[in-house]
């Protein structure tokens, strides 16, 4: 038997049914801050992730050649694909331009749960600005949909990827020898980090210093312990979220993010309840465009991890609505199926939803299929009440069946 490749999944109607129904919760939230919704190939050239996603996501590239000796890839990610769309087409709009996206991801990592080679990710960027306004705009966004999904338990970290680097570059690690010392500092694995820097030739004294600054973490008074106007930026950003009513964040200076172009603030969400692979979402402030040939131009995003957070959410037992059908038609002879089909027909014109019986079935067969379908109603088409204009409407909840005239069964139905 063939199988899905590894790490990947199949959404089955069931599961399709609850991805949809989170999927419009966010777009909804995205729409509702003045977010407009763009999509992005697939694939890419391979270019555009190589020139700044980092070491991790270049390990992790699904990568081929295409039949005309291209190099492309599957997207690890869409802010990259977001900037180059906006280089391309929308570079001229008035900014800041507020945008979010919703797709596949495809990265080549060992699968476990919460782990996929096919993810989803929803996310969104403002171009055009680095600002506290934008930043906190962009922290109250992730955690607008955070809550809207009705997730109960997950916290929220924001750092500002400048003050490790200027702590670093300080005590003398070059702009190259920084980014496997940030991974580790970023894990809080400062036994990890120390060799790494000892070989760079940093004192223990000073690495001590660094070690401190990745480890403040705490409330908006922490920010004090650490000068400089990266802090002081934070403490506007905090400001602004607080009078929006988000005060679920807390400053940790040693968020760094996997990704290689953020430069100014990094947040960080998580849902404890996941274990291992618990983070469901992840941001902060970059510039991307002018490695794509555009001019030079902050942006501030974010991605949730759709399938962490759907997964969060189901380990604290969140149900979603199950989708019904309004009426299932059944013929109850086969002289009268003409008739059913020409019901179910006219209740789809009316803007019903109605199934019908395409196999026959005894009665009770059928009526037993109009249950696992989940129908509101049957409708049983039966030749002596078609002789009187009528069919009979079956409440599959209760059983009750009464005498409907077909002309009034789209009421009767809809008025359930
Ligand atoms: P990221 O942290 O690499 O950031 O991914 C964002 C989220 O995608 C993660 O927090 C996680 O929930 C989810 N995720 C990542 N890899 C997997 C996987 N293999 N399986 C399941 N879920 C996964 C970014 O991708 C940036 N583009 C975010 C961003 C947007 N920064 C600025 N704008």
């Amino acid at each position: 038997m063939i199988q899905s490749p590894r790490g990947t999944r199949d959404f089955l109607p069931d599961d399709m049914e609850r991805r949809r129904f989170y999927e419009s919760i966010l777009r909804q939230t995205a729409q509702r801050s003045g977010f407009r919704e763009i999509q992005t190939p697939i694939f890419e050239e391979a270019e555009l992730f190589i020139l700044r996603s980092g070491p991790n996501i270049l390990n992790e590239l699904y990568a081929f050649k295409d039949k005309g000796d291209r190099d492309l890839a599957l997207r690890p990610e869409m802010t990259a694909p977001a900037i180059r769309a906006f280089v391309n087409g929308m570079s001229n709009d008035p900014k800041p331009i507020k945008i979010f996206y919703f797709g596949q991801c495809f990265r080549y990592e060992r699968p476990q749960s919460g782990r996929y080679r096919e993810f989803f990710q929803f996310g969104a960027e403002i171009i055009g600005a680095a600002t506290p306004e934008t930043d906190a705009e962009v922290i109250a966004t992730a955690v607008g949909m955070i809550r809207s999904l009705g997730l109960k338990e997950y916290k929220v970290r924001i750092g500002h990827i400048g003050v490790l680097r200027r702590k670093l570059a300080e005590v003398g690690i070059t702009a190259e020898d920084m980014p496997p010392i940030l991974q580790k500092l970023d894990k809080k694995l400062y036994d990890e980090a120390w060799p790494l820097m000892e070989d760079a030739g940093v004192g223990r004294e000073d690495a001590e210093k660094v070690f401190d600054i990745a480890g403040t973490v705490g409330g908006i008074e922490v920010l004090d312990k650490v000068e400089g106007e990266e802090t002081a930026y934070l403490a506007r950003v905090l400001s602004y979220l607080s009078v929006m009513g988000i005060t679920e964040p807390e400053i940790d200076l040693g968020v760094v993010r996997g990704l290689d172009y953020y430069t100014g603030m990094v947040f960080e969400a998580e849902a404890p309840v996941l274990g291992a692979e618990k983070q469901i979402c992840g941001g902060g402030s970059y510039t991307l465009s002018e490695l794509f040939g555009g001019e030079k131009v902050f942006t501030t995003g974010f991605a949730i991890g759709f399938d962490r957070v759907l997964l969060a959410l189901e380990k604290e037992g969140a149900v979603s609505p199950v989708k019904r059908i309004d009426a299932y038609v059944i013929a109850a002879s086969s002289d009268t199926k003409l008739r059913a089909f020409e019901i179910a027909g006219m209740l789809r014109r009316e803007g019903l939803s109605a199934d019908i019986d395409l196999s026959d079935r005894k009665m009770a067969k059928a009526m037993k299929h109009a249950s696992s379908v989940g129908s509101v109603f049957a409708v049983i088409v039966g030749n002596e009440e078609l002789g009187t204009g009528a069919v009979t409407l079956r409440d599959m909840s209760s059983g009750e069946q009464r005498l409907i005239k077909i002309s009034d069964l789209p009421a009767e139905i809809r008025g359930h």
